[in-house]
């Protein structure tokens, strides 16, 4: 069972209708980026916790979650009405395997989100090991609307300290926008479009992919990967791909 530490609202942000992130004030154990906590709140006299990627890196004071609220869940409408200053319950040790430590260095590393998923990568960019085991990270975020198209000052933070070994495609499904590919990441990968805009190939010699979010994507973005040589990266048998899924 969760071992909860009660901890307080510090800050809420709307990036769009029923979109949000959130910072608290709690003191949590160590983490590794690529790591996920529970947040609850108590409800009708029952506990409700859900699992959330912590998007701050390591070392940062406030965990931070990024979310979207799904009408017929039964915390997230909640939790986006808090307020700062209100509390929630956190669990104060972090849990997970999507993280970096025992994948294999190569050239490139992919990292593709849809939704809320961009949030565990802000993580990781955000420390060190990305940019010692690779030469070159790829970023491609998937999302229904350009409204969908958060964090620019921290990917433009990244930008600044990482130059050309960054790139960051956002992809977007159900609108056309400037600078942003228009599709489904699944389909912009079998297209070739996706390797074109990053002007690199995934390739089971040189690419490590990290795939986020939709569970349906994730299904899809495995066996394209598959049916070119890539496999399941696991702790003791080292593999070109890692997954973690939201729904
Ligand atoms: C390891 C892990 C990490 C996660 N990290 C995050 C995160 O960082 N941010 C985040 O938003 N969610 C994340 N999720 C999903 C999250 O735990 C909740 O399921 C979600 O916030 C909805 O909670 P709920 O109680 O309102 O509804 P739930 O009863 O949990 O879900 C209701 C329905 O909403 C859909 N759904 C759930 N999550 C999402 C989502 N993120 N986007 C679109 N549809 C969804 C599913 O179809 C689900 O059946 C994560 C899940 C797992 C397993
Ligand atoms: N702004 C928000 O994100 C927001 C705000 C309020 C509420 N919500 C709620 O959150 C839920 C959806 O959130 P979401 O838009 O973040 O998540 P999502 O439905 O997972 O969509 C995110 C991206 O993944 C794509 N996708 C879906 N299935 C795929 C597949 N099989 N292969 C490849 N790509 C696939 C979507 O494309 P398609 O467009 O083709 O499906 C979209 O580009 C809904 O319940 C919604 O009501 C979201």
């Amino acid at each position: 069972m969760s071992d909860w530490v009660k901890g307080r609202v510090a800050a809420k942000q709307q990036w769009a209708e029923g979109l949000y992130s959130m910072r608290f004030e709690a003191t949590l154990e160590p983490f590794s980026a690529g790591q996920y906590i529970k947040v609850a709140m108590d409800i009708d006299g029952e506990r409700v916790g859900r699992p959330y990627s912590l998007v701050n890196p390591p070392g940062q004071a406030e965990p931070e979650i990024y979310f979207n609220a799904i009408p017929e869940g039964p915390l997230t409408p909640r939790l986006s009405d808090l307020e700062p200053g209100d509390t929630v319950w956190l669990s104060a040790r972090a849990s997970g395997i999507f993280t970096l430590d025992t994948v294999q260095p190569a050239k490139t590393l992919w990292l593709l989100a849809t939704g809320t998923a961009l949030g565990v990568y802000l993580s990781i960019l955000r420390t060190a090991t990305p940019w010692e085991q690779f030469e070159r990270v790829v970023l491609v975020h998937g999302v229904r609307q350009p409204s969908d198209l958060t964090y620019g000052d921290t990917l433009a933070e990244i930008v600044a300290h990482h130059g050309e070994r960054f790139t960051f495609i956002p992809a977007i499904s159900r609108a056309e926008a400037p600078d942003a590919l228009y599709g489904r990441i699944t389909d912009l990968l079998v297209s070739g479009t996706l390797e074109a805009r990053a002007g690199a190939t995934i390739t089971p010699e040189d690419s490590h992919v990290m795939l986020c979010g939709n569970s349906a994507m994730i299904k899809e973005s495995k066996a394209i990967l598959e049916s070119r040589g890539l496999e399941r990266h696991r702790r003791h048998a080292p593999g070109q791909y890692t997954t973690e899924q939201y729904h």
